[in-house]
Formats: C-alpha cells, structure tokens, sequence
C-alpha cells in the first residue's frame, strides 16, 4: 500500500511536470572563458568579456527555443578564491553588462533578477541590480535570472534556517521557501559549457530531476545553435520523475 508521503510525492512530481506551462527552465554553468583566452595568447578577462558577448547571443535565441527561465552562473561563492585582478574584472564586467543591457533586456521583453548574496559585492553594485531588476520587472518573455556570489548549499542553508514553523517542511514548503527569495523552481535542463561534468554548487535543490548537458565547447564559442541541439536533446529524453515508462500494450496475437 502506498504510504502518505509516497502520496504526497506522486503529488508533487505531477504538479512539477506542470510547473513550468509556459516554457523551460533552462540553467548553464558557463565555463570555459579562461582557457578560450589563454588559448589565445589573451588575458583570462579576455574571455569573460567574449563570454558576455554569449549570454547576449543566447538570451535574445531563448524564448524562441521554447525557454521560459534562464539560470546563468555567473559568479560562485567560491570564485572570490580567484585572482583579486580577476575578481574585479568580472565584478566591473557584470556592472557593465547591467548598464549596457538593461535597455535591450526591457525592450526584449526580460525580467532580470539576480540570486546570490549581495552583500559582499563592491559599493554600489546592488544599487545598480536592484535598479535594473525594477526596471524590468514586468518583463513577461523570459525570466532571466543571474546568478552572482551564489552558492547552492548556502541557500539552502538560508532557506532552513527561515524556517520558523514547528513541523518539518514538506518538499513543498521547503522548495517554497528556497524560491521565494526571486525563484524559479525546478530546473528542467541544465547545460555546462568547457567540457566539465560536475555541478559544483549550483541549484542543487532545484537540479534534483533536471536533466544534463555538458558539452566540451567553451563557452565563448558556445552559441544559439548549441542552446538549440541542447533543447533538441531534452526534448527527446523520457523523464520518468522516479516513476517507471508507460508500457505498450501487447500487440494481439495474429
Ligand atoms: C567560468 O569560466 C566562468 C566564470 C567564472 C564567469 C562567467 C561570467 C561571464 C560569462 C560573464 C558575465 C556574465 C553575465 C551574466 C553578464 P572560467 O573562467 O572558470 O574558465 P576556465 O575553466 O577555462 O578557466
């Protein structure tokens, strides 16, 4: 017999598969940027500046392919290990990035939000984002999400440690909880550019049932047409959420 919390599972996993109605929600890890420069005889802030380049090309392709939300890694918790030199080249870039865009964002029909801690990042930064992210919040094309000074276990930490009720959460409530810090729930497809195949700290929670991608193209080199085969690809993968495939019937005997 099935028990209340397969039941509240079977529950959930079908109010996930109808979570996103209104397209995909697609998150990529972004990796490459260095070694394309260094390849180049370039410095590595070379190839975060190509790498912005790319997350212009594939913003404007996503809501075309069928994406409702995107999740870009941008900076993680622990990149602050980096070079300081290249810390504050990525800090500047995504400043820029903010100030250059917002325009073409908002007439795109993008709603910016940025997840991460932002009390960390330079004066004036999360002036600037939490500007842009009221400018182009009635954006209703593609969420865009932006992840900066972000780690995964930290949010989920975060969101635990919000949790004030008596009981346990539910899935239900904790997944509520992690997201209603500017959320976008479960990831459907999750890309990693630079041919690496690990998560390392990113939308742990929400990953829990998406599927993969990791291709071996830098991510500057990376481009609509490989959002486009990544889509393809899900689109011909059967999600079974932990359940098991539909069986045909049995063709009747001749
Ligand atoms: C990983 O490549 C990439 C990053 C740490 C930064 C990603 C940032 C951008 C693409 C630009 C800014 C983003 C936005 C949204 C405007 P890596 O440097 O680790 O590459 P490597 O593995 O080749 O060294």
């Amino acid at each position: 017999m099935q028990s209340t919390m397969d039941r509240q599972a079977d529950q959930q996993d079908d109010q996930r598969r109808d979570d996103q109605p209104n397209g995909l929600h697609v998150a990529i890890i972004m990796d490459g940027n260095g070694r394309w420069a260094t390849r180049r005889g370039l410095p590595r802030s070379a190839g975060h500046r190509a790498g912005v380049q790319t997350v212009r090309k594939v913003v404007e392709a996503a809501p075309d392919l069928g994406v409702a939300t995107l999740t870009l890694f941008a900076f993680s918790s622990d990149n602050w290990r980096r070079p300081q030199a290249e810390v504050s080249a990525l800090m500047a870039l995504l400043r820029h990035y903010l100030r250059a865009e917002l325009a073409r964002l908002v007439d795109g029909g993008a709603r910016l939000t940025v997840i991460g801690r932002r009390d960390r990042l330079p004066e004036g930064l999360s002036v600037e984002i939490a500007g842009a992210e009221r400018a182009s919040a009635h954006g209703s094309r593609l969420h865009l999400r932006v992840a900066l000074d972000y780690s995964a276990r930290d949010a989920i930490a975060a969101a635990a440690a919000r949790w004030r009720a008596e009981h346990p959460p539910t899935r239900e409530a904790f997944a509520q909880l992690l997201a209603s810090q500017r959320g976008g729930g479960d990831v459907d497809l999750l890309i990693r550019s630079g041919g690496e195949k690990r998560l390392s700290d990113f939308l742990l929670w929400e990953s829990a049932y998406a599927e993969f991608c990791f291709v071996d193209t830098l991510w500057p080199d990376f481009g609509p047409d490989d959002l486009a085969a990544a889509i393809a690809d899900f689109r011909g993968r059967e999600r079974r959420f932990g359940g098991l495939a539909p069986i045909a019937p049995l063709e009747a005997a001749e």
